[in-house]
């Protein structure tokens, strides 16, 4: 890449609208088992990466976070929120944009909307999880919270996994009818569910998205039989979680990175030295997953800043010979670059 100096200056954009109409240019299933394909390469190479537990501004109704890392040559991170109030408000629980840079010259090139990316790139990391750990056999699944993130989810598990059934239960009906909706047409048995105890019949895979604030007991362990795949996503936050800690000492724990995890996940509520396996070792075959039929696996997700790497550059490859970005003219360009305040002066 030679580019001159005015053309680095110019960032592409890649708006809400934009971000949809790529979705609709690649197909949602297509882009989804390929931002899995981006993030399963990623991990193939985990070590190499800068990692930190992302940063946190806590509030009483809810989080903004920052999410960077590096593999060296690309610089990336997230701005996300988390604000369970919000849905009630109108607002979606959670919003993110996105930024990668060249490390050579520390230019941004790429800045991009991550509300949507998010939820394809969180569905995406929980098929790579069922992938790897999940029963080959499994077709059915619970969705538990049907909410913003729901049916990127199911559509993940669809395409990257073999999911042909999705039973649904959320508190709120009107949530779990959405979903419903949405999906129809799109080749997945649809099962509207009533209760935690009817969703799970049947389900050799349970996926939990729900948002609240709090300590919650979607799952309890008399729920839970043996064989199952759990991905819990809702519980990314101190003091939120989602599973009863009997689920958790059951299961075998897989998570994305312990540091960040040990805060934020479900074993946030057991000891600090509770065993794990990071999930990178399994893609890249160094430790065994699943060791039985009847093990109980949990990818305990909260959302790692790999997985948005991944993701922002599949983007920034993806419109490449599109229409699908504009240019930002976000980097001041002085011809002399030491001339900052005579650029600034002349536009006067
Ligand atoms: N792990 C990750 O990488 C990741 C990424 C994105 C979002 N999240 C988290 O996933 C969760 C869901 O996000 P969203 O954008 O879909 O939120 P959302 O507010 O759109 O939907 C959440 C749904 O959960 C339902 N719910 C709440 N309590 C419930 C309960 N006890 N039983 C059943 N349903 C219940 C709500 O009625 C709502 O429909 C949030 O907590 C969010 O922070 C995690």
């Amino acid at each position: 890449m030679n580019l001159k100096p005015s053309e680095l200056a110019m960032v592409p954009f890649v708006s809400v609208a934009n971000m949809m109409k790529l979705i609709h240019h690649v197909g949602i299933e297509k882009m989804l088992t390929e931002i899995a394909h981006e993030i399963e390469e990623d991990f193939k190479r985990w070590e190499l990466f800068d990692k930190t537990p992302r940063i946190p501004s806590h509030s009483d109704v809810g989080v903004i976070e920052l999410m960077p890392t590096s593999d060296g040559e690309l610089y990336g991170f997230k701005y996300v929120n988390g604000h369970p109030k919000n849905a009630a408000a109108g607002l979606q629980t959670v919003t993110g944009f996105g930024l990668l840079a060249d490390v050579r010259t520390g230019y941004p090139v790429l800045v991009s909307e991550m509300t949507v990316l998010t939820a394809l790139r969180t569905a995406a990391m929980s098929a790579v999880a069922t992938k790897h750990l999940a029963q080959k056999s499994a077709r059915t699944m619970a969705m538990i919270g049907n909410g913003a993130q729901s049916e990127f989810q199911i559509l993940a598990l669809k395409a990257v996994c073999g999911i042909d059934t999705a039973r649904l239960y959320d508190i709120d009906p009107s949530a779990t009818e959405k979903c419903a909706a949405n999906l129809k047409g799109l080749g997945i048995k649809i099962i509207k569910c009533q209760s935690p105890e009817e969703v799970i019949e049947g389900a050799d895979i349970i996926t939990t998205a729900t948002a609240d604030k709090n300590y919650q007991t979607i799952l309890t362990d008399n729920l839970v039989g043996a064989g199952v795949h759990i991905n819990a996503i809702g519980g990314d936050c101190p003091g939120k979680t989602e599973l009863h800690r009997d689920v958790v000492a059951r299961a075998s724990v897989f998570v994305e990175y312990p540091p960040q995890t040990r805060i934020e996940g479900e074993i946030q509520q057991m000891d600090a030295d509770h065993p794990v396996t990071e999930l990178w070792q399994v893609i890249a075959g160094r430790i065994e997953g699943r060791k039985s039929a009847s093990e109980v696996t949990l990818f305990d997700g909260v959302g790692f800043a790999i997985e948005d790497f991944s993701a922002l550059r599949y983007v920034q490859r993806a419109i490449k010979g599109t229409a699908l970005y504009r240019e930002l003219d976000m980097i001041a360009d002085p011809d002399d670059p030491r001339d900052l305040f005579g650029m600034v002066l002349r536009a006067g």
